[in-house]
């Protein structure tokens, strides 16, 4: 089943892309674990000669992906920054990036750190559609957004977005990581890329790292070329620069992905209840949710996306509060990923967003007393119980200092 045929969401999840196996009747895409395929001349290359070029469960995985997103081509990568690395190597030399100000941490950081002598790079608060339009006033080549943001779940309105980046000549290219295809797609929003940490709910098992990128048809490309279109250089890139996805990690992946809308449904229940319980508690200052009537962006994000996510902030106040909420939790890990079926507590300003500036993340809302909280599949009552818990104790414990 491909992206072509009409099918529901959940259908893909199970079957997009991947077909029973031609010769061994294989329900489960058969996992190609090898490095090296034979010729049978020096005038006939096999279709994939070695496994920097190719990988026959690495483009199943592609193609459940493209599936999902409604596009015409998908490329996987070792991770998804080194999705988004690829998707900065294809520009020219001097190519005008125009960055969302609200990105990973770790993206902010490839942006500006690796590819800012190459590039010229402007960084915008994409969710303020006039500012992004004014910049986008000048040529540019490549757009970057990401909505809901990480971690402060920022939303930026993509057909605005894509308007005025084609308007100045450049590519539209979304993270769409957290809401996964089954939320949002960006591409029937007009947006030319759909890009993807594989690492959190297409995985979903805390179990492999990867990345892709999404393109419509008119970006697609067979094979790989540097000068070809966009997906034909985004695999030269990665046989170039070698940052394939493992085979088994694809067929993790793909394992993975056959649930992502039962987990999903159940974790964008539960995010809404914490989000609910974490409103009304005294401890926390600001709840970071995008289904929350008062969001920035709430009605943005409604017209654009079916669902909220499950990924909930909430800032409470200081280090030493966020500090005692975390250790109180006892369902909930403290960890980096997000997306998985283990419920995990993150502290951005310690962890994913530690390489920004302290003022920059202040001006940002990544306050030191920000907690992001990913529901995992876990019971709902328990995972709302721990929070409501640990908020408590860390409520209560903090009077006591203070007093
Ligand atoms: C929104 C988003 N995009 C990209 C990445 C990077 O993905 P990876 O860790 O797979 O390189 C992350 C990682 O947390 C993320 O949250």
């Amino acid at each position: 089943m491909t992206g072509g045929t009409v099918a529901g969401s959940a259908t893909l999840c199970v079957h997009g892309g991947t077909p029973p196996d031609p010769q061994t009747g294989a329900l489960v895409p058969p996992l190609v674990q090898s490095t090296t395929y034979a010729w049978p001349d020096l005038d006939h290359p096999p279709a994939i000669t070695y496994a920097r070029a190719g990988n026959a469960t690495v483009e199943a995985l592609e193609r459940r992906l493209a599936a999902l997103e409604g596009g015409g081509d998908a490329v996987c990568f070792g991770s998804g920054l080194a999705a988004i690395d690829a998707v900065l190597r294809s520009l020219p030399d001097g190519a005008r990036v125009v960055a969302g100000r609200h990105l990973y941490g770790g993206t902010t950081r490839l942006i500006r750190r690796l590819h800012a002598s190459r590039l010229r790079v402007d960084e915008v608060d994409s969710t303020d559609a006039g500012l992004l339009e004014a910049a986008l006033g000048s040529p540019a080549d490549l757009v970057l957004v990401e909505t809901p943001s990480n971690p402060t779940l920022r939303i930026t309105d993509l057909r605005r977005g894509a308007r005025a980046a084609h308007a100045a000549g450049a590519l539209f290219a979304v993270d769409n990581t957290f809401l996964t295809p089954l939320y949002q797609r960006p591409l029937d929003l007009d947006a030319d890329l759909s890009i993807h940490s594989t690492t959190k709910y297409l995985d979903g098992h805390d179990a492999t790292l990867g990345g892709a990128v999404v393109v419509h048809e008119r970006h697609a490309g067979k094979g790989d070329s540097p000068t070809g279109p966009l997906a034909a250089r985004l695999r030269w890139i990665r046989k170039a620069s070698g940052s394939v996805l493992a085979p088994f990690e694809a067929w993790l992946t793909l394992q993975g992905s056959k649930t992502l809308h039962l987990r999903t449904r159940e974790q964008w229940a539960t995010a809404a209840r914490i989000a609910a319980v974490a409103r009304d508690h005294p401890a926390v200052g600001r709840v970071h949710y995008p289904g929350l009537a008062a969001h920035p962006g709430h009605s943005v994000h409604r017209g654009q996306a079916t669902g909220d996510g499950g990924i909930v902030a909430l800032d409470l106040g200081d280090i030493e509060s966020a500090r005692e909420f975390v250790s109180a939790l006892r369902v909930f890990t403290i960890a980096e990923n997000l997306g998985a079926t283990e419920s995990i507590a993150t502290h951005p300003a310690s962890m994913t967003h530690a390489d920004l500036a302290p003022e920059r993340r202040r001006e940002d809302g990544i306050t030191d007393g920000l907690v992001r909280l990913s529901a995992g599949v876990e019971d709902p009552g328990d995972l709302e119980a721990d929070v409501a818990q640990a908020l408590d104790l860390a409520r209560r414990q903090r009077r006591e200092v203070v007093a």
